[in-house]
This record gives C-alpha cells, structure tokens and sequence, in this order.
C-alpha cells in the first residue's frame, strides 16, 4: 500500500502531493478536474505503464519535458521509496535508491489493481486481458512465473525472427526446445495459478452476480497435445503467418456461465460485475500469498451501475480490507466507510476535504 505520494507534470497534475490513509481513500471532482489523470499516475508507480495505454508523450504535461512521480509504501514494518521519471530519453525507476529491479520491482513494491469503466472488455474483449489477468496472478503466486515469461518472449521472438525470415525446418526447430520448455513452465504455472484463485473467483461471482461462475483455461495450443508435437504439426502454418500460431502467447481463460446470465451479460454493467468480481478475486488471492495489503484503483465505480449493483461493489471490496483510493462525481455518489479520507480536486488541484 502507499502511504505517501507525489506527481509533477503528470497530465493536467502540475504538482500534487497526498498522503493517503491505509483504508478508504475517496478523491471527487468534476469531469476533467484529474481525477482518473491521479489514478494513472498512482497505478504507473506500480507498473511502469498507463493502464489507459497512453505514451510517454501524451503523459508528460503539455508544454513540460518529463514527468516524476515519487511514492512511500508500507510494507509490514517497513517501508519502501519508489522513484520514477519518465521523458524521451526512456524510463528511470528506482526502489530504496537503486534502478537495478527495473520495473519488476516496482510491481514487487506497490503491487495493485485497477476497476475502471473500461473494465468490462476484461469479459467483452479478446483473450489478451484476460491472459495478463491470469498472469497477473501468477506472477504474485509463483515466484518462478515472470522469469519463465520473460525467457519465453525471448524465445518466441526468435523462433518468429526464423520464421519471418524462411530459415530452414532445422534452424526453427533449434528454437523449439526452449520454446517448449518454457511454455510448458507458463502452463503449469498459470493452471496451479487459477486453482489456488478459484475458490475466491466464486465467491465474488457469486456475491456479486448471484450465480455460480466456471473458468476454462485455453493453453493456447490442442487439447491433448504436447506443445512440441503441435509446433510440429503447425510448422507449415507458421512458416505462411510468418509468426508462431500456437503456445502460451495465445492462451485464453474461457467464462463459462448458464443462459440466463448469458442474456443479462449483453449489459455493460452486468459486464462490469463480472469483470470486477475478477479482479477482486485476484486481488484476494495475491494478497493472501504475498500476505499483506495491496491497493486496488477504483475509477469512477458508480459508471454503468444501479444502485444496487453499486452498494455490492463496494460491499466487497470493503470486505476484501485491502487499501482504496477511488473517484467520483460527488462526494456523496459512494457510501464509502464513514472514516474514509476525502480529497476534493479542482483543475489538477487536490486539496483534503
Ligand atoms: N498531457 C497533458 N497535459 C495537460 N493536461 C492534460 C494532459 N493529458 C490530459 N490532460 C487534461 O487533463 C484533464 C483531466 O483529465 P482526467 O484526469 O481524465 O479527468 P477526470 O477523470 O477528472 O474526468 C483533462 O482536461 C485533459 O484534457
Ligand atoms: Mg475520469
């Protein structure tokens, strides 16, 4: 969690800087005062990237060359100083003074999520964010999992590179046996990933949506197949794409739910429901691992909500104690805890309500 934190030239946020309290953190203001603008920046600290997907460029204040951002997280006893700038010349990011953990080691600090209105193509969209999401996951439950991937994209760009290329069967199958190894490593992982999040994937399908929810992971080459066996068979397929067509690059985590939901998942906010009692159940299953409280970004909850839907929401991610900082409107949208700390903000400008 993050306790204290501070932006510059971060979007329309000139100079920000918030201490946040270990709970329930509510920022409100009116559209285009910088609301979701605070957000990014607290979930870029933790991830080196946007979750709005924007570049550096479109980040930076307009008219400045760089943006910083500086937070203090808690950690059991401990706390951590994270660093970051960001301009042309690259990304910088330091953690207790040192750049050598990258941006693993942001993730590692100020672990987090995100519920956002964009959040239902978690569930309406392809199976990309879906396969982060279970990585996300894994990430925190195997501690092997992100160096597996990191190897694997490695491998994967190569063989694509041979392939791409036309090099000889001989030259791209040299590339199988690490391709196979550690797509096989993800798999694994990613599987034991969704058994230990299971349990709480259902509970807040059910709390939130009322009805039992099934997930089938896809390992993104034929069921009942070996991944070598399946490059194998697909090397004429691969070699006409020019780019490997089968393996953990393109696994998916099916949703499996009864007609009835079905028909209501057409809704945006029946979408949003579902797409957030996923998060939150990952966000359960990571803290439980890493045993202690992550922060979990709520941009303007209330969007595509009834009411009711809305008070579930909040019910859960109150009971999940973890630390949240959301956005509304108004200060009075939310039934947030009656301790909670409020910041108002205006033009860019936050100032304690
Ligand atoms: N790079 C930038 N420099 C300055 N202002 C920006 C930049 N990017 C976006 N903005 C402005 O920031 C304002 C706040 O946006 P946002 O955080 O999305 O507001 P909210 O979520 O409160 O509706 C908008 O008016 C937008 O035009
Ligand atoms: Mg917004």
């Amino acid at each position: 969690m993050i306790r204290r934190f501070r932006v510059s030239n971060f979007r329309c946020l000139e100079n920000v800087e918030l201490e946040f309290s270990r709970d329930f953190n509510l920022i409100f203001g009116a559209n285009a005062s910088g609301k979701t603008s605070l957000l990014e920046a607290l979930a870029y600290l933790g991830r080196g990237k946007s979750f709005r997907g924007a570049s550096t460029a479109n980040l930076v204040r307009h008219g400045q060359a760089e943006f910083v951002l500086f937070g203090e997280t808690e950690r059991g006893m401990r706390s951590q100083k994270l660093g970051l700038r960001n301009s042309r010349d690259g990304l910088e990011v330091r953690v207790d003074g040192s750049g050598d953990g990258g941006v693993a080691a942001l993730a590692d600090a100020l672990p987090l999520q995100v519920i956002d209105p964009e959040v239902h193509n978690l569930v309406a969209g392809g199976p990309e964010l879906r396969r982060r999401f279970l990585d996300w996951v894994a990430f925190h439950v195997e501690h092997d999992h992100l160096e597996a991937w990191r190897r694997f994209r490695r491998a994967l760009k190569q063989r694509n590179a041979a392939l791409k290329a036309r090099a000889a069967s001989a030259a791209i199958r040299s590339w199988n046996a690490e391709f196979v190894e550690l797509g096989e490593a993800l798999d694994q992982s990613r599987r034991r990933a969704l058994d230990v999040a299971i349990e709480s994937l259902s509970e807040y399908g059910q709390g939130l949506l009322g009805t039992e929810l099934g997930f089938e992971y896809q390992a993104g080459w034929g069921k009942d197949k070996s991944l070598e066996q399946s490059l194998e068979e697909g090397l004429e397929r691969d070699l006409q794409q020019g780019a490997s067509q089968q393996g953990p690059h393109r696994a998916d985590l099916k949703i499996r739910y009864d007609e009835r939901q079905a028909r209501k998942l057409v809704s945006r906010g029946q979408q949003k429901l579902l797409a957030s009692a996923m998060i939150l159940a990952a966000t359960e299953t990571a803290q439980t691992a890493l045993e202690r409280p992550l922060l979990l970004l709520l941009d303007d909850p209330a969007a595509e909500l009834d009411a009711d839907s809305l008070a579930r929401l909040l019910e859960a991610v109150a009971g999940l104690g973890c630390q949240v900082i959301a956005t509304s409107l108004d200060k009075d949208v939310l039934s947030v805890p009656p301790d909670s700390t409020m910041f108002h903000v205006e033009h860019g400008v936050l100032s304690p309500a």
